[in-house]
């Protein structure tokens, strides 16, 4: 696999970490990735789903300098996280993944020139609230700037269920193009389908690779020997912290290009493993809680509460071997604070950083995963994307709950509405 993945030593004569128990899990993951209802896994060899996005692409490439990606959770945490991580054609990216009319008025107030702009509005659902709502105020404030109804089809681009949506049926009323959030691809696993692919394209990156990547993890997790599959091992490992108290799941990257990765993944441990229910219907009220970090920032932050706090939390490490670039800390100062620097590189600084939390955290006996990634490119991302779409959706086996469906958050959503419909 592109990353490397280095566990600490088990305690193999542990249940959890024999043979009979991890190929019961193996058959338990391959069932729920083989079942049609469930896509994430298999998606990515779906060719058709690129092409639509490069369809798309060709027809507003020349124009477009500034891509408006509009959403919410699913369709906005993963094509912020790729965008951000990487850029290479220098189009400018806003997400409008909130309601908050301030953010909104700031947002709409920094595009400058409209027919330079792409909005690309994604529901999987297609009725979700607040994509709906800054879809009205978008639309009416393009009206306000002389763009008609008519013309809406050549600013606009929808993503959405290709079999059954509200935005489906307003796209094709509209005359605007739709692309496909497949079925059964659930919003939090989308991001390596045309809710990540179309923004993706358009910061220039190679989905080739970003594909390449995944399947790379994909067959290292079908192919591997049980007894050496990062997959499994991890999940097993996660599952004996559990069993000791340790709940809590730290995400820190050692990247400023990463750090949406982290919020990312806070979305798709809580909303997947977060549940009341167990898979036959005891309450159970599981979960992990994911703590989004990044280094080597957080260690001014978070990393005091993490190192001596509660014994309650494991590390997700991420290290980038190699940064694209590179600046020499050499200076002409008698300062001591700055000669001790003078001999390094930052991207040394920051390995240094990084290496030394990690013999902190052994010393202070915290447990930790170190994932590696050589450098910062599509490819690794495709496999980093894959390997922790797989962890969420083993986990779910491992706390015998669903990790494919939200109950939790529909109570709010039916009494905000409740709320405005008294308003009236
Ligand atoms: O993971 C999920 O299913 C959710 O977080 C959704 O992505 C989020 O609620 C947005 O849904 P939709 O894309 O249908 O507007």
């Amino acid at each position: 696999m592109a990353i490397n993945i280095q566990l600490p030593t088990f305690d193999r004569s542990q249940a959890r970490y024999q043979q009979d128990f991890l190929e019961d899990k193996f058959t338990s993951f391959k069932n729920t990735v083989n079942n049609p209802n469930i896509g994430f896994f298999n998606i990515i060899n779906d060719e058709s789903l690129v092409t639509e996005c490069q369809e798309i692409y060709q027809q507003h490439k020349k124009r477009v300098k500034c891509f408006v990606q509009i959403g919410i959770g699913g369709s906005s945490l993963g094509p912020e996280m790729l965008t951000s991580a990487i850029n290479n054609s220098g189009v400018q990216f806003l997400y409008i993944n909130n309601i908050d009319p301030d953010e909104l008025f700031e947002q709409l107030a920094s595009i400058t020139n409209i027919h330079e702009t792409l909005f690309y509005f994604v529901s999987k659902s297609g009725g979700t609230a607040e994509t709906m709502a800054s879809f009205a105020i978008i639309t009416n404030w393009l009206k306000d700037q002389g763009i008609t109804q008519k013309e809406l089809p050549s600013y606009y681009v929808f993503g959405t269920d290709p079999t059954k949506s509200d935005m489906l049926n307003l796209g094709r009323e509209l005359g605007i193009s739709c692309i496909s959030v497949p079925t059964n691809v659930g919003g939090r696993f989308s991001v390596l389908t045309p809710v990540g692919f179309l923004p993706a394209i358009f910061a220039g990156q190679d989905l080739t690779s970003l594909l390449a990547g995944a399947k790379e993890t994909r067959e290292s997790i079908l192919n591997n020997k049980l007894e050496e599959n990062s997959l499994f091992l991890l999940a097993s490992y996660l599952d004996e912290l559990k069993s000791q108290g340790v709940n809590q799941t730290i995400f820190m990257p050692y990247s400023s290009k990463l750090r949406n990765l982290s919020f990312w993944f806070v979305q798709l441990w809580a909303e997947s493993l977060g549940k009341k229910y167990s898979l036959d219907q005891k309450e159970v009220n599981q979960g992990l809680t994911p703590i989004p970090a990044y280094g080597a920032t957080d260690q001014h932050s978070q990393m005091q509460l993490f190192m001596e706090g509660p014994y309650d939390k494991v590390f997700f490490m991420l290290e980038v071997e190699n940064f694209q670039h590179d600046y020499s800390l050499e200076n002409c100062f008698g300062t001591p604070s700055l000669v001790k620097l003078s001999h390094y590189t930052l991207a040394q600084l920051m390995k240094a950083e990084f290496q030394g939390t990690l013999t902190a955290l052994t010393e202070a006996k915290r447990p930790f995963v170190h994932f590696k990634m050589n450098k910062n490119c599509e490819h690794n991302l495709g496999a980093l994307i894959l390997f922790f779409e797989s962890l969420t959706a083993l986990m779910g086996h491992y706390l015998n709950i669903d990790p494919f469906d939200q109950p939790g958050v529909e109570a709010g959503k039916k009494y905000a509405f409740e709320w405005l419909a008294r308003k009236r």
